[in-house]
């Protein structure tokens, strides 16, 4: 059974503009510390906007009306931007810009990284507001960060995982942990190299 309409009703073209500024001003930013340090700071960039079907499928697991008010106003993720990063200060300096990005209001703000979730998730997460009231989820994350949340989050959708799962669970954390404590060294290695 289809829907006829979209749950976002008729502001599919303001989330679009959104989405588009925001890139914009993330290619600004790329360009400009590029041009000043010779390095791009982002590795590879993600911007989507929820799927009607998955949004709706998100109403329903959160026991919310399939309307256009949960998604745009009580869901805060239709649009998702993921900014993957090759070093950790690159992820507080694209934070940083963002923050400033004028017409945006952050709305909530939770570091991830210096506080990882006990599975050992780690990434910096932001939830903006434009000025016309659409929300907007980034997330800024290190190119480890990616490649061990990508793992988990295919291991959480498989179900019909049996026996081990506490070793499967520690492993996982163990996983995440050797990739921060790799991203520290891979960072101290840029600074020397930026030192010299
Ligand atoms: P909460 O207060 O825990 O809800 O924090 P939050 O709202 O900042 O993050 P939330 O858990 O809602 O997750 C937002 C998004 O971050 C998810 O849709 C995922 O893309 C990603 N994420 C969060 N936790 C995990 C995790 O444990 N594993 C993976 N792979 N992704 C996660
Ligand atoms: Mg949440």
């Amino acid at each position: 059974m289809g829907n006829d309409y979209s749950i976002y009703g008729d502001k599919l073209s303001e989330l679009e503009k959104v989405v588009q500024d925001m890139e914009e001003h993330i290619a600004k930013l790329r360009k400009r510390i590029t041009e000043e340090t010779g390095m791009d700071p982002v590795e590879h960039c993600l911007a989507r906007i929820k799927t009607d079907e998955s949004m709706r499928e998100k109403c329903r697991r959160l026991g919310l009306p399939e309307t256009e008010e949960s998604a745009l106003k009580k869901i805060f993720d239709a649009i998702g931007i993921r900014i993957v990063c090759a070093f950790l200060d690159d992820v507080y300096t694209i934070r940083d810009y963002i923050a400033s990005v004028a017409g945006y209001t952050i709305i909530r703000e939770k570091d991830y990284i210096k506080n990882a979730k006990p599975n050992g998730y780690r990434s910096y997460h932001m939830i903006l507001q434009s000025e016309s009231g659409i929300y907007c989820e980034i997330q800024l994350r290190t190119i480890s960060m990616d490649t061990w949340a990508a793992l988990e989050h295919h291991m959480k959708y498989k179900k019909n995982i049996t026996g081990n799962t506490e070793l499967i669970i520690s492993e996982l954390k163990r996983c995440a942990d050797e990739l921060a404590s790799t991203d520290i060294s891979m960072q101290a290695i840029k600074n020397m190299i930026m030192s010299t």
